[in-house]
């Protein structure tokens, strides 16, 4: 079993895929993470659109990172795309978040979204978090409704690429004990 600290440091946003497709029974593991996440008031206000059917990912891909997007048409290599739709939540934390001026459901889908692609990367997959895409063409596309939002995707596949150092703030900068 892979330490939790390792895992963490394993996983990067890889962005080189192989031409190889992912295993049903892994993504069905990668949303069973996904589920298990916590949310305010257990609002759960996700919902995880798995396209890895080959011809509509392409189809996909060709629109979501095209024109001002196109900075991530790597994206459009990884065999499967993974969708992060999120309504508001449920009308107690929609009430919490308003009087406390916050978006707890984002709080909500960057959990779940970061269960998915934790356990992914301890399945050996590669996974990217993409927040730039063209969302109007992603919901038109796949028949989203308007009062959803798509805020996430993630790309998912297999990648030959090794784990790049992490650079990142350190201990003294990012936390202190007070
Ligand atoms: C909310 C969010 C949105 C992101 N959007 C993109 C994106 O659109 N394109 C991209 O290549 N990487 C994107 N990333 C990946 C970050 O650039 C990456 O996580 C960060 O540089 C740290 O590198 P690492 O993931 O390899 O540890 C995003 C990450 C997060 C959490």
């Amino acid at each position: 079993m892979t330490d939790f600290l390792e895992l963490a440091a394993k996983r990067f946003s890889a962005r080189n895929y192989l031409d190889k497709p992912v295993e049903k029974e892994k993504l069905g593991l990668c949303l069973e993470a996904a589920r298990l996440a916590p949310s305010a008031c257990n609002s759960q206000p996700w919902e995880f659109i798995v396209v890895n059917n080959p011809e509509l990912k392409n189809r996909l891909a060709a629109v979501i990172f095209s024109g001002i997007y196109q900075t991530n048409r790597f994206a459009a290599k990884a065999p499967v795309l993974v969708l992060v739709a999120s309504d508001k939540g449920s009308i107690i934390s929609k009430t919490g978040a308003f009087i406390r001026d916050t978006k707890f459901y984002l709080v909500d889908i960057g959990i779940a979204a970061e269960h998915f692609i934790l356990q992914a990367a301890e399945l050996g997959l590669g996974t990217c978090w993409l927040g730039w895409f063209n969302e109007q063409a992603a919901k038109k596309i796949l028949g989203i409704p308007k009062n959803k939002r798509v805020d996430i995707v993630i790309s998912v596949g297999y990648t030959d690429k090794i784990p790049p150092e992490k650079t990142r703030k350190s201990i003294q900068e990012m936390s202190k004990f007070v």
